[in-house]
């Protein structure tokens, strides 16, 4: 009798192990196969985030609600009126493209916790508002018409669900511990983690193929919140089993688990060099404003020029990376007029300089990169690159480069660029001969054929 109990004992511990371990599980694969999987994402390198919500309304940035404290009843106003008449999404994916970004990524719902999609799980949604139509449907239609991939930016925050427990992110935050478990009293996790799976369910079911999906975000600790709050192995196991392709950010707390994540996302600043997780170089996409916020702010002055917009451009390619850069468009429905002129500057510049971009890379470690440029590398075409950030005066020395050229031109009009060998001191140097004036093109690259 003794045996036969502890048998079952053992039986069942197997099972539940076994149980366990293979919840845990993701889906496998070399490294060879997650490259190819991403290929598409590391070769296109210039995408568009997009930042839209209810926070479009009071236009003091997509935080506001949190910033000033505003309750349920205190935010409701901003969903009673939203109402973009001017929204054309075909519009918008037109000027994405023209920018020469390949891929964008919508906030379908962002931490204030509305919807914008027609979720089956809330009435806080997009449809219920006077505007009255599934505005993640139209944004799909209309990018995918364009050509562009199509992803979704899902907040793991919720400032509205009833049973999200308020955190030192929620606006109701509190200092003391008493005050946290009075306000959290009632609230359950537990349907909060049932109302995140279904709702991405439904986003990766309804709307077709989803390139990328964009979870934001983990801050575990004491009154934070982690990989078990939105048990995340299993959401993430979810998303990958119904879009098997799908490129996945690394905010959901899982960065030691295995297939947890796809690339890191260093947000608003410039890498120093190409990121690297235990020792090894990672893909990488760093994702940046035109003016610090990400939703759209009315009396935010803090534009960066389209020349400073290139250059994060080009520096992130040059690092092996790629740049998301963010439009937060106005309650209208449309761009503002500063965001439009900086993409159709950066589309002016890409039309006739996209070769250094797409399918590029870092440069290998033999080629120097001159003063005040930023090389960047086909490893295909085997071509080099050589951004020009301030125009030299009439010539360009490569240091120990002689060898390994072939021809040299200017990228935006294919024109030759002279050069001779260096001095006996440096036989193995280039001069070039560049015209004085600067070419008209914001950033001038000179493209390199090597040998
Ligand atoms: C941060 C912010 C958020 C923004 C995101 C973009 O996590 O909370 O407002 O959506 O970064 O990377």
């Amino acid at each position: 009798m003794k045996t036969k109990n502890l048998l079952i004992l053992l039986l069942t511990a197997l099972l539940l192990i076994g149980s366990q371990l293979s919840q845990a599980q993701l889906p496998k694969e070399t490294e060879a196969q997650k490259a190819q999987r991403l290929k598409w994402w590391t070769d296109a390198r210039f995408g568009m985030f997009i930042h839209w919500g209810l926070y479009a309304l009071p236009a003091r940035q997509e935080w506001v609600k949190n910033v000033e404290r505003m309750n349920n009843d205190q935010y409701q106003k901003y969903f009673d009126v939203f109402n973009p008449d001017m929204f054309d999404p075909h519009e918008w994916a037109k000027m994405a493209k023209a920018a020469g970004m390949k891929y964008v990524v919508l906030t379908s719902k962002h931490h204030e916790g509305f919807c914008m999609f027609d979720s089956k799980f809330t009435d806080y949604k997009v449809t219920n508002t006077p505007y009255g139509k599934d505005i993640v449907k139209e944004y799909v239609e209309a990018f995918r018409a364009e050509g562009l991939k199509v992803g979704f930016y899902y907040s793991l925050l919720d400032w509205h669900h009833p049973d999200y427990t308020i955190d030192n992110y929620h606006p109701l935050g509190q200092t003391s511990d008493t005050a946290y478990a009075r306000l959290n009293k009632g609230r359950d996790m537990s349907k909060y983690r049932e109302y995140i799976k279904n709702q991405v369910r439904e986003l990766l079911t309804n709307y077709g193929e989803i390139s990328i999906i964009w979870f934001d975000f983990s801050f575990p600790g004491k009154n934070g919140k982690g990989h078990d709050d939105w048990d995340s192995e299993n959401l993430l196991k979810m998303a990958r089993s119904l879009q098997p392709g799908i490129i996945v950010d690394d905010r959901l707390d899982l960065k030691d688990v295995e297939g947890g994540w796809d690339f890191v996302s260093p947000e608003q600043y410039k890498e120093a060099k190409w990121p690297e997780v235990n020792g090894k170089r990672v893909p990488w996409e760093t994702c940046q404003t035109f003016s610090g916020s990400w939703g759209y702010y009315r009396d935010e002055y803090s534009w960066k020029s389209s020349a400073q917009l290139l250059e994060l451009l080009i520096e992130s390619v040059s690092k092996g990376g790629n740049l998301l850069l963010n439009v937060g468009p106005t309650a209208r429905g449309v761009f503002d007029i500063r965001a439009q002129d900086r993409l159709k500057a950066m589309g002016e510049w890409m039309k006739f300089n996209n070769r250094s971009i797409y399918g590029c890379t870092q440069a290998p470690p033999e080629f120097t990169a001159p003063a005040n440029t930023l090389l960047t590398y086909n490893p295909v075409t085997k071509r080099l690159y050589i951004h020009l950030l301030s125009y030299p005066m009439g010539s360009l020395t490569l240091t120990n480069m002689g060898d390994k050229i072939k021809y040299v031109q200017f990228l935006h009009d294919a024109s030759e660029i002279k050069f001779s060998a260096g001095t006996d001191a440096n036989k193995n140097n280039l001069n070039l001969e560049l015209p004085i004036p600067k070419p008209p093109t914001e950033i001038p690259v000179l493209e390199v054929f090597l040998k």
